[in-house]
């Protein structure tokens, strides 16, 4: 058993390269989702961010109207951008160790994250920690379906094309750990991304190599896995998939 600390340092010197083209991308800018989670915590006069990336979701709780927000993430570039593009303060943390009181928080953010850390249930448990009674955690992560293979299927194409990427969990285990750290669960939402493999596979300046493997990998996926992950190709070549995301709003 490890604490996964050489892995995190991996994944934070990865990140740390990254700062500006995760500032820049059209997934983590904007969108419905990312509306949706500074709305649940919209009433919150204090609010962490946790893996915070370029700011985004930091930023949009501030446009939301919360008036103290603290981002946290592992790569010190990232938080340099936090406050740089987004005037949000930041503190050097690791999501399963947050260095913060309990009750700290009316409200805990974390956006497209989750997937990167060995032990989310500790996690878990540390957002229930420094949120007080009553507060919210507005979660959004890369899912799995909760049929095993599929899961495997796009863990495996995701892992391949992303090192830094540990797994993407059922609704169902969000739900477990969530609740057995004393949560009560007041929506879970499901969303469907459709994702260009070229700009997809660009975004990580994959070599030839791996990225000729991730494209065989969804091209030879199983009927199932091709329906609904919805693979399109073009005389043989991968254009585009779709990726699941899952937004959780849930109550300390
Ligand atoms: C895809 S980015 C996050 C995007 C961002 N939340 C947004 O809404 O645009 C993932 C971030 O997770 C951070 N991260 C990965 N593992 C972490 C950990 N164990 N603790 C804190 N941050 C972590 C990375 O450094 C990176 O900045």
């Amino acid at each position: 058993m490890t604490d996964g600390s050489e892995q995190k340092r991996e994944t934070a010197a990865s990140f740390d390269a990254a700062a500006d083209a995760y500032f820049d991308s059209d997934t983590h800018r904007e969108g419905a989702d990312l509306d949706r989670l500074a709305a649940w915590c919209a009433d919150a006069q204090r609010a962490l961010d946790v893996a915070t990336g370029a700011g985004h979701t930091a930023g949009a709780l501030s446009r939301a109207g919360v008036p103290d927000v603290l981002a946290a993430d592992v790569a010190p570039a990232m938080l340099r951008s936090a406050r740089a593009n987004f005037g949000v303060p930041g503190v050097l943390a690791d999501a399963e160790r947050l260095p913060f009181s309990a009750g700290a928080f009316d409200a805990v953010t974390c956006r497209i994250a989750a997937h990167h850390f060995p032990d989310p249930e500790t996690f878990v448990r540390e957002v229930a920690r420094v949120l007080r009674p009553g507060g919210t955690f507005a979660l959004e992560d890369q899912t799995a379906p909760e049929e095993p293979d599929l899961g495997a299927f796009i863990n495996r194409v995701e892992r391949l094309r992303d090192p830094t990427h540990v797994e993407a969990y059922t609704p169902t285990q969000w739900v477990e750990w969530l609740e057995g750290a004393g949560f009560t669960v007041e929506a879970v939402e499901r969303v469907k991304t459709e994702l260009d493999f070229e700009s997809w596979t660009a975004a990580q300046s994959l070599d030839a190599g791996t990225k000729a493997e991730v494209a065989h990998l969804l091209a030879a996926a199983t009927p199932a896995a091709r329906e609904l992950f919805e693979v399109r190709t073009e005389d043989g070549t991968v254009r585009s998939f779709a990726n699941l995301k899952l937004l959780v709003r849930a109550r300390q």
